[in-house]
């Protein structure tokens, strides 16, 4: 019998170790550990041996069952320890987790807009320094020396020494400089569009210490109003949508004349006239004719040549669209992931 439970011990561990899957081992268990498994059977042997016998082969057959018991469970955990590390283990063949993807800034993918608009009939996206001198801020745009606009309160001066000829040195507080910088060069025709920071000493919910303007100008022989006029509404119909008429009023800029403000007609209305915009217009920048003595400062003959120029707030049109609902113009500088993540 001694003999017998060895077999049995060497033969249980022999299968354990060679099985394959939890299921063998189930089997296993029960081929000697079940009601009439191998070593179960010998164990009801035990109680026809002679008492001194019985304890003897009753320790061994005990010592027996726990080992096949202990491989068992070894066997299986380690099983299940396969389990978790064919999980855990990394499967270059699944297909990976994308990055998020960012994607560009709403007030760019407007610029980006506003200049394939006007690449369209023919002008080219020209730039500028934003950091600027007097002289082509204000003093060559026909402005006196006493203006407002060159008021510590409207301007950015920043602390740099004076320059000998344009004076001192300002943040640009339009797009207007890019006029100056443009004719100067003397290459005619010019069909320019000028795209650049700007900034003014305002901080509300409709304004922000910096922000875009576009600025278009186009000088040549035979320029008139109705070319201005035409340029717009071909702006206006193309970003806001063709139901979109453009008025413009007279009004008054230094550096054209004469000079306008561009209206648009209420996309919410149609022009009839409503809550938003009152009389059925909004008003969406300024233009004018280049001023003669624009053109004499920069060497150009004004009896030969004239020119329109408009500029308008790119932030300000891209809230304009109806489909925008931005109501603080502020929002789109917070870097609030939640507010950009929508455009
Ligand atoms: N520079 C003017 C402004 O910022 C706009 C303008 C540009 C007006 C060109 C006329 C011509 O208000």
């Amino acid at each position: 019998m001694q003999e017998e439970l060895l077999q049995i011990k060497n033969s249980a561990m022999y299968f354990i170790m060679d099985a394959k899957n939890p299921k063998e081992l189930e089997e296993i268990k029960l081929d000697f550990l079940g009601r009439s498994g191998k070593l179960t059977l010998i164990m009801k042997e035990l109680a026809k041996l002679p008492m001194d016998k019985r304890v003897e082969i009753g320790r061994l057959a005990n010592e027996v069952k726990n080992a096949i018991e202990d491989a068992l469970q070894t066997a299986e955990d380690s099983f299940s320890q396969k389990k978790i590390d064919k999980i855990s283990r990394i499967d270059i063949s699944e297909p990976g987790i994308l990055p998020t993807l960012g994607h560009l800034h709403l007030v760019t993918q407007a610029i980006d807009e506003i200049a394939q608009i006007f690449a369209r009939i023919g002008f080219e996206r020209v730039r500028y320094p934003e950091v600027e001198w007097d002289y082509f801020a204000f003093e060559a745009l026909n402005f006196p020396k006493n203006h407002p606009a060159r008021d510590d309160w409207e301007t950015f001066f920043t602390t740099e020494t004076p320059h000998a000829r344009y004076g001192p040195q300002v943040l640009t507080p339009h797009t207007s400089n890019g006029q100056i910088r443009e004719m100067v060069k003397n290459v005619l025709p010019i069909k320019m569009l000028n795209i650049a920071k700007t900034y003014r000493r305002q901080s509300d919910i409709s304004h922000t210490l910096m922000f875009h303007q576009f600025e278009t100008l186009c000088v040549s022989e035979n320029i008139s109003i109705a070319d201005l006029k035409g340029t717009l509404a071909y702006f206006a119909k193309s970003y806001f949508g063709e139901k979109r008429k453009t008025r413009i009023r007279p009004y008054h800029f230094q550096f054209t004349e004469p000079s306008f403000e561009v209206d648009i007609s209420c996309g919410l209305c149609n022009g009839k006239g409503c809550k938003f915009c009152k009389e059925g217009w909004l008003e969406l920048g300024g233009a004018g004719m280049v001023h003669p003595n624009v053109l004499k400062e920069v060497g150009i003959n004004p009896k030969k040549y004239a020119g329109f120029a408009s500029g308008f707030g790119v932030e300000r049109v891209l809230m304009m669209r109806e489909d925008m609902h931005i109501d603080d113009l502020r929002l789109l500088y917070a870097n609030k992931l939640e507010f950009l993540q929508q455009f």
